[in-house]
Parts: structure tokens; C-alpha cells; sequence
């Protein structure tokens, strides 16, 4: 047996199923394996000493010149893949299956010493069909998965789109709520600032009749006599009283037109550091006139930094939780608001000691649209947007119930946003 290195690597190229072909420095045929006659269907002896382009014209392209002059002048290695069309050789595929396709093919070209030492030029020719097959499909799966991302993105961008447009109907339609109970809310101090007015009047009548009988007057005690009649001493108390009660109720109206200001801030979506403290106090005063009849306000705040939030949203939210802990309460009751500070948190509580909610209710609270409430009485908006809005401050809610008890809902909120320095500014 001829155990030769030579006669292993001709035995190799005579059988392996990559085409090889020999080329002198000239480009003509020297040999080629039976690969290449398989495939092309041409005998090697009618090729042997002709130039490669006469055999395969196709060939004859500035591609293969230029990858000539890179093996042959300057000794490199030049490939070509299966993507590279057209192909630098066609030789038929004809693999086991019956189809006539053009094998996929990707090149090498290379110099190398033969065994007499003189320099040639090595053209192998391999198959890469089943992998460029393969590649179009990963292409294909690939195209397909960045399509569905892209259909994705549209979904998110119009749920977005959605979800604010939620956000804001619901803040107006919890305006429009409040508007009516802030009617009512300035209708008191406005009735009885009005009512004094018309009581003042009357005695601005007689004090200026006091004081145009100074003129007519025969002497003092007509005039003293006059006073007494007129009831003077009294008028002059009661003008005092009437004076200071419609300044309370003046003021009392101003306070609620600025809570109303403040709390409609409908454009303000940026996100800000601010105090929570006032914002708690200003939804207070929106909602009074709803929690007033039905509980107790008790305040136990703590010490709490600014904080990095969208203040209107976050009196959103403190205004359905207040709104919320008063319908759950059936006559008069305690709601008792609570402020902290923990590490880089903060936290505001609601509690109340109404009707509290039943455990197979508790892990539905958040979904839109749900409610207990009648018909007309309640959306099943308000803790679905709160959510929202606290997820979007990267905070979370956190809700303990016993039914016939009492809830506590607490909010919990980073002081500063994550993705903005300690001076406020977004990071990039
Ligand atoms: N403090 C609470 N005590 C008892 N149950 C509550 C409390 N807060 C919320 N719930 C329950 O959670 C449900 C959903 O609340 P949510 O605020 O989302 O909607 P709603 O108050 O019913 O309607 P909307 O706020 O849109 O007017 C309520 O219907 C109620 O059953
Ligand atoms: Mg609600």
C-alpha cells in the first residue's frame, strides 16, 4: 500500500465532493478533480492546457482578474461567498434531490509550490447550499421577528396614545365632577357675603341719616335720640361682625379658586421636584365638599423632601384615593392621611375606616373598568389610572384591607426619577 502523503491528498481531492482545479501561473488548466467533470459535465483531458476562460467563459470577468492579482502577485488567499452573484463558475448542482438549481457555490483561490517546486494557482469551488438555505431562512425569520417588533411598537405607541387620552378624560371628567360640589362649596360663603352685604346697606342707610341730622339737628339730644332709635350701638358691633364674616367667606372663595387653578394644571406633564405636602393640601380643598359630610380629616404628616413627580398626576391620584376612602364610608367616619420618608422614598397613606374590600374584590382593584359601585356612581377608572400614573413615577401602591375595618392605600415614590443626576437633569 503507498502510504505517500501524496497519494492520501491525491486520493482526497479525487474523492472529496469540493471541485479543484490546478492552474499554471498562465491560467491554464493543469488539472482539474472529478468533481468538476461530475459537475460541468466536461472531461478533463479536452480542458488540460487551456486557459480556464476558454473552458468557462464565464469566468472571464474583472472580478476574477482582480482576484488573480491578489493570489498570484501578492500570494494571498481570495474568497468568494455564495452571496457574491453571479457565480464565478456555474456547474450545475445536482445534488440527490432531482432539482436543477445552480449550486450555491463560494470560491477559493490560492497560490501554492506543486511538488516540483513551481508555483501555482489552487481554484476550489464548494457547495454552500444547504448553509446559504439556511441563512436565507434565519434572513427570512429575521425580517419576520423585526417586522413583528415593528408591529409592536405601533401597538405600544397607540396603547400610549390611549392610555393618555384615558388619563385626561378622566381628569376632566373628575373636573367636571368637582366642579358641581365646588359650586356648592362657593355658594355658602358667597350666600352669606351677600346677605351681609344687604344688612350692611340698611345700616349705611341710617348711619348717613345720623349723620345728615348733625346738620338739622336743634340740638344734641335730638340727635342722641336719633342714635338710640336707630339702634347705633348695635349697628356699630354688628358692622364689625358683618365685616370680618365676608372677608372669611371672600377668602374662603379665593381659597378654592386657587385650589381649583392649581389642581387643573391640564398641560403640565414634565416632570419636576416638587413639595407633596401642598398639592395634599390643595386636593383636600377640591374634595372637601365630598368628604366633609361623611368623615373626619386627621393628618399625621412626616418630614418629606421634594420630589421629583408630575404634581398634577400625583393629586390625581391622592384625589381618587380620598374620593374613594369617602364612598366607603357609610355614615360619618375617620379618613386619616399619612406622610413618610424612608431611604430614597417617600410615602403618602390614605386610610379609612369604611367598609374595606373583600379578598376576592382585592386583586381586581386596579383593572379598568372595574367597580362596585352602581351604575352612574362610579367608572372603575380612578385606581386603574392611579396605577398608571404611580407606575410612571416609578413608584408603587401598596393596599391593606379588612373588610368591615377599613383600607389603607399607600403610595410609594422615589425622590428622584432613575436616568436624572442629582441636580435634576434628565442623564443621556
Ligand atoms: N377605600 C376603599 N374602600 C373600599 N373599596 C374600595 C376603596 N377604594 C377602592 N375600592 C374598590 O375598588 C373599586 C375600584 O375603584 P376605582 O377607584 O378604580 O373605581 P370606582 O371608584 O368604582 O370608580 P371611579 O373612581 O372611576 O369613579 C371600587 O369600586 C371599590 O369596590
Ligand atoms: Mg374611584
Amino acid at each position: 500500500m503507498d502510504c505517500s502523503s501524496n497519494s492520501w491528498s491525491a486520493a482526497l481531492v479525487d474523492q472529496i465532493g469540493v471541485g479543484v482545479i490546478i492552474l499554471n501561473m498562465g491560467l491554464r488548466i493543469q488539472y482539474w478533480n472529478p468533481f468538476i467533470s461530475h459537475c460541468s459535465g466536461k472531461p478533463l483531458e479536452q480542458a488540460r492546457h487551456q486557459l480556464l476562460t476558454d473552458i468557462f467563459p464565464e469566468a472571464d470577468t474583472p472580478r476574477f482578474s482582480q482576484m488573480v492579482v491578489q493570489a498570484r502577485d501578492h500570494g494571498q488567499h481570495v474568497y468568494t461567498q455564495w452571496r457574491d452573484n453571479p457565480y464565478l463558475i456555474q456547474l450545475p448542482y445536482k445534488p440527490s434531490r432531482e432539482s436543477a438549481d445552480l449550486m450555491l457555490q463560494s470560491t477559493l483561490l490560492l497560490p501554492f509550490l506543486d511538488a516540483k517546486g513551481e508555483q501555482c494557482l489552487a481554484l476550489l469551488l464548494y457547495d454552500t447550499t444547504e448553509l446559504a438555505r439556511s441563512n436565507e431562512q434565519l434572513d427570512a425569520a429575521l425580517n419576520a421577528l423585526s417586522g413583528k417588533q415593528t408591529e409592536q411598537d405601533q401597538l405600544i405607541k397607540k396603547l400610549e396614545k390611549a392610555n393618555a387620552l384615558l388619563l385626561q378624560s378622566e381628569k376632566l371628567a373628575a373636573i367636571g365632577q368637582l366642579a358641581a360640589g365646588v359650586a356648592h362649596e362657593i355658594n355658602n360663603p358667597i350666600g352669606y357675603v351677600f346677605s351681609n352685604l344687604k344688612t350692611l346697606a340698611s345700616y349705611v342707610h341710617d348711619l348717613l341719616r345720623i349723620s345728615d341730622a348733625v346738620d338739622s339737628a336743634a340740638d344734641l339730644d335730638e340727635l342722641r335720640q336719633l342714635k338710640r332709635s336707630l339702634e347705633y350701638d348695635y349697628i356699630r358691633g354688628d358692622v364689625e361682625a358683618l365685616i370680618g364674616e365676608s372677608e372669611d367667606g371672600i377668602e374662603r372663595v379665593k381659597k378654592i379658586i386657587t385650589a381649583l387653578k392649581d389642581f387643573s394644571h391640564v398641560e403640565e406633564d414634565a416632570f419636576r421636584f416638587a413639595e407633596l405636602h401642598p398639592g395634599l393640601e390643595t386636593t383636600l380643598n377640591m374634595v372637601n365638599n365630598e368628604l366633609k359630610y361623611k368623615a373626619e380629616i386627621i393628618k399625621e404628616y412626616g418630614q418629606l423632601p421634594a420630589v421629583e413627580c408630575i404634581p398634577s398626576q400625583i393629586n390625581q391620584v391622592l384625589m381618587n384615593l380620598l374620593i374613594n376612602a369617602a364612598h366607603a364610608i357609610e355614615q360619618f367616619g375617620r379618613i386619616t392621611l399619612r406622610s413618610g420618608h424612608q431611604d430614597d422614598w417617600v410615602w403618602l397613606e390614605v386610610e379609612d375606616n369604611g367598609v374595606g374590600i373583600a379578598p376576592h374584590v382585592l386583586n381586581r382593584i386596579y383593572e379598568p373598568f372595574f367597580t362596585t359601585k352602581p351604575v352612574g356612581r362610579g367608572t372603575g377608572l380612578g385606581l386603574s389610572l392611579s396605577y398608571n400614573i404611580v407606575q410612571k413615577h416609578h413608584g408603587r401602591i401598596d393596599v391593606s384591607s379588612k373588610p368591615g375595618q377599613g383600607t389603607i392605600f399607600r403610595i410609594w415614590l422615589p425622590i428622584r426619577q432613575p436616568g436624572t443626576a442629582s441636580d435634576g437633569s434628565a442623564l443621556t
